[in-house]
């Protein structure tokens, strides 16, 4: 595959009536951090961000796909480094334990593994537990602390071969993955090749309505290639015979849901996503004049940020960044903010530290610097933990530091 393409066709329905609604421009997969060294900054490639929805079937998505090995076979992201995650994971594998039917050793198989965080959740339970992550290194790291993971991307010849070795899983998650997909049809033929008869399909991704109303430009980058409401995705599930059976809203993420999934049964759309369905209808999901108020507005924030770290600037403020989180570096990418506002990001992820941020080569430093340093002002990057940054720093707030928010609307807290 070349390093990108621009589809023609809806990744759900294929009908070729896309609208481009919004544009982020150019720049590199927000999680591919250079080292600070002049061959990796030249090396840097930058690919299109640019927003379509379908007409036909009302799937949001990107119109460009990046090469996936370009940006997940070698994965900076830890999913341990959040308690937040560890918590919510922590509910999710009592709350799916507490709804399969005993069998003796049920087969869990984690989609998008990572670092094995979700599945150490379920090994408290007596269960089989499986991984499956494309990134070698996180493999690895997942394989250290015992849990079996398979270093590949899930597919139908995945699917196959697990079944063959392992039998039927009882229970299969995705959590944050089904947006990185590229071919959901394959993926979806592969969960319901995999899945036992009772078994359960647990998604998580961000909600398309959580993104237009908190107007969360940032979270839109390469790797998310779908925007999903329940609308295209009951369409979806559809087409593989299988069903929404529950649906939840969640605040992870800065706003998703988890969707329950099993084999067709035939019966009545659940409560749940009858709501769903209602409220994206009365939010406007299926019109096009939606999508432009988004752009219209996202595009007025980039520039009132701008205004407003200049005028901090222009006061000889210091100003840093908290979190170099993927969404952080579409934000700095989007605004063209860069080193000359933003002196340095503090962030916990080691592998981060010492490498500059993809595109705006801002240097990433250990989250310790912030109170040896005192900066005036904090830019809260990976907003989404804001309330775990908030307290996990009362430290440099007593001593009079501030941090600033942008979403949904630009603060100071
Ligand atoms: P996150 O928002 O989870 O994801 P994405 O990269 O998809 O936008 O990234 C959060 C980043 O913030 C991650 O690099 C870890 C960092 N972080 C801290 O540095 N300190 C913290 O207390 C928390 C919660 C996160």
């Amino acid at each position: 595959m070349a390093d990108f393409i621009q589809i023609k066709l809806c990744r759900i329905c294929h009908s070729p009536k896309l609208i481009e609604f919004f544009s982020l421009g150019v720049m590199p997969p927000p999680n591919l951090f250079p080292k600070n060294h002049p061959r990796n900054l030249k090396r840097e490639s930058f690919y299109p961000l640019d927003v379509c929805l379908c007409q036909n079937c009302g799937l949001v998505q990107l119109k460009h796909t990046v090469n996936p090995n370009i940006m997940f076979k070698d994965y900076i992201y830890v999913t341990s480094g959040s308690k937040t995650m560890v918590n919510h994971f922590e509910g999710l594998a009592k709350d799916i334990m507490g709804r399969i039917k005993t069998s003796s050793e049920p087969l869990i198989v984690d989609i998008g593994s990572n670092d094995g965080t979700l599945l150490e959740q379920f090994l408290k339970y007596k269960v089989k537990a499986l991984g499956v992550d494309p990134a070698k290194n996180l493999a690895k790291l997942a394989k250290s602390k015992g849990i079996e993971t398979i270093a590949s991307y899930f597919n139908q010849i995945t699917s196959q071969k697990i079944k063959s070795k392992f039998g039927k899983a009882k229970v299969i998650t995705a959590t944050n993955v089904l947006a990185h997909v590229g071919n959901l049809h394959d993926f979806l033929e592969a969960v319901e090749n995999l899945l036992d008869t009772d078994g359960i399909f647990v998604a998580e991704f961000p909600y398309l309505i959580d993104l237009l109303d908190k107007n969360a430009i940032d979270t839109i980058y390469h790797e998310h290639l779908s925007y999903f409401s329940i609308k295209p995705l009951l369409l979806l599930f559809g087409m593989h015979n299988l069903e929404i059976f529950d649906v939840e809203r969640l605040n992870v993420h800065g706003g998703s849901i988890r969707l329950l999934v099993s084999h067709r049964q035939k019966t009545d759309k659940h409560n749940g996503v009858n709501k769903l369905l209602k409220l994206e209808e009365s939010f406007g999901l299926n019109k096009p004049e939606t999508y432009h108020n988004f752009a219209k507005k996202a595009y007025s924030k980039r520039q009132k940020l701008t205004n407003f770290l200049n005028s901090l600037k222009s006061k000889n403020c210091r100003i840093v960044g908290y979190g170099a989180a993927a969404k952080g570096n579409v934000l700095l990418n989007f605004t063209n903010i860069g080193k000359e506002t933003i002196e340095y990001i503090v962030d916990s992820t080691p592998q981060k530290q010492g490498r500059l941020t993809p595109g705006t080569h801002i240097p990433i430093f250990p989250e310790a610097k912030l109170l040896e340093d005192m900066p005036d002002y904090t830019l809260i990057l990976a907003w989404n933990f804001a309330d775990e940054i908030l307290k996990k720093n009362s430290q440099y707030r007593k001593q009079g530091g501030k941090f600033i928010l942008t979403v949904p609307d630009i603060k100071i807290v």
